[in-house]
């Protein structure tokens, strides 16, 4: 195993607010870090904000000041929601620093000195927006190829780097180091790019077109284009040409982390300007997809950017930090709502993980006065629920290998709805009454366990809360087991827990037409939110009406049944829900035979997850009563439109 873990995000331009965007590859790459540091490898962060260019030279002269002063002034707001969200970059690098200026100022005469950057005419297509020059053949329909925007000809003398002459060996590289470019298919992207003959590299502006940069060291007349100096962060940020030791140490970077607007200057650009330089390339870039809001691409003109510190205040740190990771499958785009953020935090924060610990808390403070108690002989439901937890551990690991976070992260809220169910089946308050008392501590002990492994996995994600349940449990958060022993772990007994309030009090939206008080305030048109204590689950596993509410029962009429080719126990239903037809696949084969069921009224779960069962897709699930060996069909006592709601 690499013992080192360097991350790096893009470099943000300071010529605007940060947005979702900018806090989801921050948060990713806090996360990946945490993980990272959590299995004991030397961890490295980098972020910063990338200050020189056009569009920080137009955002400066659009507010009247110095451009210096407009990045003294934004950069503030990037530092400020960073140390909001909780991120633990080891530097936050800007590209005005003395330092970067001198490396990008190193690397230029280098390269000039060996002849890699020459003087030459141009004339090129220019994008102001996107800060970069296009031939006649890279536009499409006269416009610039990446954002659509107008382009301008513009003919001058600048300098080049021979990006050209790296072609063959960067198709080689991207060929034979699959973990280069990931997702794979924005390796076959450049792939595809690359088929085009390369051009060189114009790496200069002239100080008549723009001001705002780092001036070339070998002609006092240009600056130095922003892309050039930019991606050179990465290296300047670790110790290049300035702490030899500190460098070594840290490149070549494990993880560079870009949303995947910047693919061409990361996995070309880059890669061939660090060749010519003779430095190593990066193990991975990952390009991550974007976030959408409404399934549109977010602009000030619709009006429709994700402000983070928004998020924030509505939920919390940490909740907001769990939605950008569980919601989004890297390397896809994502969609944005805040009713989407604010489902996901009832049901995977408020109802499923927090109802969780209350339960367990509550239960043991009543059977033991807080001390967790031993775990004696496993019986098969506690079996199941470990099980259940060592596919977390495992998932988690595997996917942090293979940047599926969300996948880790759907496997830990399986472990959690697993514990929630091991609670139901094995009623810890029915045998408290009882008196089965060693049976009740292997439960609670069990139970307790799960819950804390659980938020090991998760403390990267939400550092904050899981510390807070952590100690709640009696444990101590600033020493937490390393992930991949979490399966060998020995458990939680004879720590001592203490009561908490709700971890993720429940959001409870108020329609303002609906609250009497509102109603007479009339200003107050708008849905307003507030911050209401989870339900106290009672202890014999009571659930709120909202609980009942997200199980969708309904009728359906049996369309269609036969058996199963191999399996005993299965039929294969077509069956009519409204106006629609579905197929079910279902362990009944046993109790019924086929004939038997066509034209019958049954209820189903009309909103379960689709499953395969044996190959055979199916679509929710039928209501049945089983009692020893007899098994009964729930079916309505009168005859019913199928799609009817069942509640
Ligand atoms: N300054 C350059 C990067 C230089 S790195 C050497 C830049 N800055 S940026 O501020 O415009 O964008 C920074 C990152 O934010 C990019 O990775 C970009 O993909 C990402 N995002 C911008 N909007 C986004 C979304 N709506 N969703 C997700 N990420 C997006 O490019």
């Amino acid at each position: 195993m690499d013992n080192k873990f360097y991350v790096t995000t893009p470099i943000y331009y300071v010529n605007d607010k940060p947005h979702i965007g900018h806090a989801y590859t921050t948060v990713l790459a806090d996360v990946l870090a945490r993980y990272n540091r959590a299995l004991g490898k030397d961890t490295f962060f980098l972020t910063g904000t990338d200050e020189h260019g056009q569009k920080v030279q137009n955002a400066a002269e659009k507010h009247g000041i110095p451009p210096q002063q407009h990045c003294d002034e934004t950069v503030l707001r990037f530092q400020e929601l960073w140390q909001r969200l909780g991120i633990t970059c080891d530097r936050f690098i800007r590209t005005t620093q003395a330092e970067h200026k001198r490396v990008v100022a190193e690397v230029l005469q280098d390269l000039y000195d060996r002849g890699e950057i020459y003087k030459a005419d141009y004339t090129g297509w220019y994008c102001v927006g996107d800060e970069r020059f296009f031939t006649e053949k890279d536009l499409v329909d006269g416009k610039c190829p990446e954002c659509g925007r107008d382009v301008t000809a513009i003919t001058e003398s600048n300098y080049f780097f021979r990006m050209s002459k790296y072609q063959d060996w960067l198709i080689d590289h991207i060929k034979t180091h699959p973990e280069f470019i990931l997702p794979a298919f924005r390796a076959n992207e450049t792939l595809g790019f690359l088929k085009k003959p390369l051009a060189d590299l114009c790496i200069s502006r002239p100080k008549s077109r723009l001001s705002w940069g780092i001036e070339l060291p070998f002609d006092k007349d240009y600056v130095t284009y922003v892309w050039f100096d930019a991606l050179l962060n990465y290296v300047s940020g670790v110790g290049y040409r300035t702490d030899d030791g500190k460098f070594n140490r840290w490149w070549p970077a494990s993880c560079e982390l870009i949303g995947k607007d910047i693919l061409t200057t990361h996995t070309v650009y880059w890669p061939t300007m660090l060749k010519a330089i003779g430095l190593p390339l990066p193990k991975t870039i990952f390009a991550h997809g974007w976030w959408l809001t409404g399934n549109q691409k977010m602009s000030k003109s619709l009006g429709n950017v994700v402000n983070p510190m928004d998020m924030v205040d509505k939920a919390g740190v940490d909740a907001f930090r769990y939605f950008l990771m569980a919601e989004m499958s890297l390397g896809n785009d994502a969609n944005f709502t805040e009713e989407t953020f604010i489902n996901r935090y009832n049901s995977d924060l408020a109802n499923d993980l927090g109802n969780l610990l209350s339960r367990v808390v509550k239960l043991t403070i009543r059977a033991t006065g807080g001390t967790i108690p031993a775990i004696g002989a496993l019986n098969d439901d506690d079996k199941e629920l470990f099980a259940a937890v060592d596919t977390a551990v495992a998932t988690m690991s595997s996917s942090l290998e293979s940047y599926k976070l969300d996948q880790g992260i759907a496997s830990v809220l399986n472990a959690v709805r697993a514990g929630n169910r091991y609670l139901e089946k094995c009623a810890p308050w029915t045998l408290a009454k009882n008196g089965e008392t060693e049976r009740l501590h292997t439960v609670l002990a069990s139970a307790a366990t799960a819950i804390f492994k659980v938020a090991v996995l998760l403390a990267p994600v939400m550092p904050e809360k899981m510390g807070e349940l952590i100690t709640a449990l009696g444990g101590n958060a600033s020493a937490l087991p390393v992930i991949t022993e979490l399966a060998g772990h020995p458990g939680i007994s004879g720590w001592q827990m203490s009561d908490v309030p709700p971890l993720f009090p429940r959001i409870v939206e108020e329609k303002a037409e609906e609250a009497p008080a509102a109603k007479e305030n009339k200003k107050s048109a708008k849905a307003e939110k507030k911050t209401a204590p989870a339900p106290q689950a009672e202890i014999p596993g009571v659930i709120t009406i909202d609980d009942f509410k997200r199980t969708e029962l309904r009728t359906a009429k049996v369309l269609k049944a036969e058996k199963v080719e191999g399996a005993d126990k299965l039929l294969k239903l077509e069956i009519e829900v409204g106006s629609e037809t579905r197929q079910i696949v279902s362990g009944i084969a046993p109790w019924y035979a086929p004939a038997d069921l066509v034209g019958k009224n049954i209820v189903i779960v009309a909103n379960l997850q689709k499953a395969k069962i044996r190959g055979i897709e199916s679509c929710g699930m039928l209501l049945a009563a089983k009692c020893g060996d007899t098994l009964a069909l729930v079916m309505p006592d009168k005859d019913i439109p199928s799609g009817t709601l069942v509640g």
